[in-house]
């Protein structure tokens, strides 16, 4: 049996200088294609399940499907978790089923009251042997329109809180905002991290694991693969790869990816459609989808560096 919580992952990648690749699953196709690739690279592997993710497939479904990667590869320490959870009782209901690892993202909130909500989900979460990611800081996103090196100093996460906002929640890891957003349309000019937050962060907190949301780098060839093939995504930009592997030299052991994921999927059934017009078996499509979300994760294991590094952390 190979469900684990991420101590060990974390532990080897900040000690070893790499991240662990924290993938979201909606359905079969994605989670197959994942697991291939993590099973060829013979990585570790975090899959995260989001509410829309639940709302889409359901918990049960979406936790059978992660059972039977669990149980066909014993070599591989997997570890799941609730992304973005909203509130002590979505936190609650990931943890009583079985998942190892809950993110409680209560950043909007006032400080204090981030830290209350954090340290009710540790207390119900730690005797049960799960682990609770936190988040400081506001993430960009399309909607708030938090996009834009010039808006990175306004949303970032704050070097002078996360020392008293671990200790006082007792969370076991931290998501920082740190300039990144989630989607497709992350910059609105040139990308760019607040790597010195990075840095001051980890040096206040030396040896604590780190995480970065809105890692993809949504890769031109795959934009203009979907622009190609009748899509419509102008000025799609992500985080370059350099970023992301310089991150995770930096204390941060975990990089959620999901955008890149989509990105691949759809372009590869957009061009199906376009190239063969007539096909309506969803396996023509889907198959082909799923082949390249596996050479995609293949390829951000090696950006984060987690290639090659199932058996350290087992
Ligand atoms: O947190 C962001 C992930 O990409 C999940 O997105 O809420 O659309 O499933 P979602
Ligand atoms: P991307 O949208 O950049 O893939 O980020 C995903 C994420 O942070 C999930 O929590
Ligand atoms: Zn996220």
């Amino acid at each position: 049996m190979a469900l684990v919580n991420t101590k060990k992952m974390f532990e080897m990648a900040y000690k070893n200088g790499y991240a662990v690749g924290a993938f979201n699953v909606n359905n079969m196709e994605i989670t197959q294609g994942i697991i291939d690739a993590v099973a060829e690279e013979k990585a570790p592997l975090i899959l995260q399940v989001s509410r829309g993710g639940r709302k889409y497939a359901s918990l049960s479904y979406l936790r059978a499907i992660i059972d039977v990667v669990v149980e066909e590869n014993p070599d591989i320490p997997v570890a799941i978790n609730l992304d973005h959870g909203d509130n002590f009782e979505t936190c609650k209901q990931f943890v009583d089923a079985g998942f190892t690892s809950v993110m409680i993202d209560a950043s909007k909130q006032p400080f204090e009251e981030n830290i209350k909500v954090t340290k009710q989900v540790v207390e119900y979460a730690h005797p049960r042997d799960v682990v609770v990611e936190a988040e400081l800081g506001q993430l960009g996103g399309i909607e708030e329109d938090v996009v834009g090196v010039e808006d990175v100093s306004k949303h970032v996460a704050d070097p002078n809180q996360v020392v008293e906002f671990v200790e006082k929640s007792g969370c076991d890891s931290l998501a920082v905002a740190c300039g990144t957003s989630h989607g497709a349309y992350k910059f609105k000019s040139e990308p760019k991290l607040a790597f010195d937050v990075i840095q001051e962060i980890g040096d206040r907190l030396p040896g604590f694991p780190l995480v970065m949301h809105g890692s993809s780098s949504v890769l031109r060839e795959f934009v203009d693969l979907i622009n190609k093939y009748g899509g419509d995504m102008p000025n799609a930009m992500g985080v370059p790869e350099e970023s992301v592997s310089k991150a995770a030299k930096l204390g941060i052991c975990k990089v959620n990816i999901d955008t890149d994921l989509r990105l691949a999927l759809t372009a590869k059934i957009r061009q199906v459609f376009a190239e063969i017009p007539g096909e309506f078996d969803p396996r023509k499509y889907l198959g082909p989808g799923r082949e390249a979300i596996r050479e995609m994760v293949r390829h951000k294991l090696h950006v984060v560096g987690c290639a090659g590094k199932a058996a350290e952390c087992m």
